[in-house]
């Protein structure tokens, strides 16, 4: 069977979208797939979300099924624009409206107050709602046509590396989501920064590409900057806890990927390996390797990557580490849940 170029039913019965910002009957359905309590994928900047009404607690049951996520891990509610955070958040308090305004839409994300039509359901009973606006034109375009807020976790089964590209998205959600929508590429391809702002204090409870250099520049003094720890005893973000962005393949982080290839422990395996420009080892036909020219890319192909070696049947991915500053902060984030903290060469 030919597919058609839009509203096209896979085999499965999930529909596939291209273009949604410039076919409008495309993006309508999408919309009214979300306004009837179905889940839609849809690429935003940073990965594609699986999205569903927010306010609509039956539709977001579905989120959690079809992610198989544990039900006490909240959802981040996309909205269109500053002017719409109070459909989801009871109030906007000054600091984050600035930060709001610096970096949206983008890749931030805030946890504020809930409103109380949001269902419980979203935020897994937790008091405080975590919401972000999208830049990617389809996202925009999406929550728009639907007029509501859309709750959308990362669009991967849960465990799994977030997808940013149209082809991870479709082997995550496929016959899981009533439709996807193909966004090409996602631009950023790590999660957005997640922060709490307390007083006077911005609390980084997850890392991402709005850093917090240039969160201090918005806000300067009188405010702090304190990053959560991943391993916190009572994590303040609750999808902390649980293992993220791992793939098949075991990870092992890398100070020096030249002797670690050579380590006698790796003598039959087959080997990844995920690396800055030059840095990988040269030698023919043994390894698989991922090389990024900047940590931009890095960031921006790191789960594709992983998806990729998968595909070969890599048994050990050797993953390069970064100075934690700037995007690498988000990288090592990353890649240290990835590895369970395992590294090849290091004590
Ligand atoms: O870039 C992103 O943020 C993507 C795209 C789709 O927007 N979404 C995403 O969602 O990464 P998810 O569900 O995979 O990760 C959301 C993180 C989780 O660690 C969750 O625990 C945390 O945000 N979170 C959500 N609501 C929260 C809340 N009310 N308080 C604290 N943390 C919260
Ligand atoms: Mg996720």
């Amino acid at each position: 069977m030919t597919q058609k170029k839009n509203n096209s039913s896979a085999r499965t019965g999930t529909q596939i979208f291209r273009d949604i910002t410039k076919d409008a009957a495309a993006l309508k359905t999408a919309a009214e797939i979300i306004q009837s309590g179905g889940l839609v994928v849809f690429p935003t900047e940073t990965v594609y979300g699986l999205g569903a009404n927010a306010l609509d607690a039956g539709a977001v049951g579905r989120i959690f099924t079809a992610k198989g996520r544990p039900s006490d891990n909240p959802l981040i509610v996309h909205v269109s624009g500053i002017d719409q955070i109070l459909k989801a958040a009871s109030s906007l308090p000054t600091a984050a409206k600035l930060l709001f305004e610096a970096f949206s839409p983008g890749p931030l994300t805030i946890v504020l107050p809930k409103n109380e039509q949001l269902p419980d359901i979203v935020t897994a009973c937790l008091p405080n709602v975590a919401v972000r606006i999208p830049s990617h034109p389809a996202a925009l375009a999406l929550l728009k046509a639907s007029g509501l807020p859309i709750a959308a976790p990362s669009a991967n089964r849960s465990g799994r590396p977030s997808p940013t590209t149209f082809g991870m998205a479709l082997e995550e959600m496929n016959g899981r989501a009533d439709a996807i929508i193909d966004g090409g590429d996602c631009q950023i391809g790590l999660e957005s920064t997640v922060i709490t702002i307390i007083h006077n204090e911005v609390r980084i409870l997850r890392p991402g590409a709005v850093t917090d250099q240039m969160i201090v520049k918005v806000l300067g003094r009188p405010f702090t900057i304190s990053h959560a720890k991943a391993n916190d005893s009572k994590p303040q973000s609750p999808g902390m806890k649980y293992t993220h962005y791992k793939p098949k393949a075991e990870v092992l982080l890398c100070k020096n990927l030249q002797s670690a290839v050579l380590d006698i422990r790796f003598a039959s395996k087959s080997i990844g390996i995920i690396a800055l420009k030059n840095h990988a080892p040269q030698i023919q036909g043994t390894l698989s390797v991922k090389e990024f020219a900047t940590e931009n890319d890095y960031a921006k192909g790191l789960y594709k990557a992983f998806f990729e070696l998968d595909q070969i049947g890599c048994e050990i991915v050797l993953a390069e580490s970064l100075e934690e500053q700037g995007i690498g902060k988000a990288i090592m984030n990353r890649l240290l849940k990835a590895s369970g903290g395992s590294w090849a060469d290091k004590n």
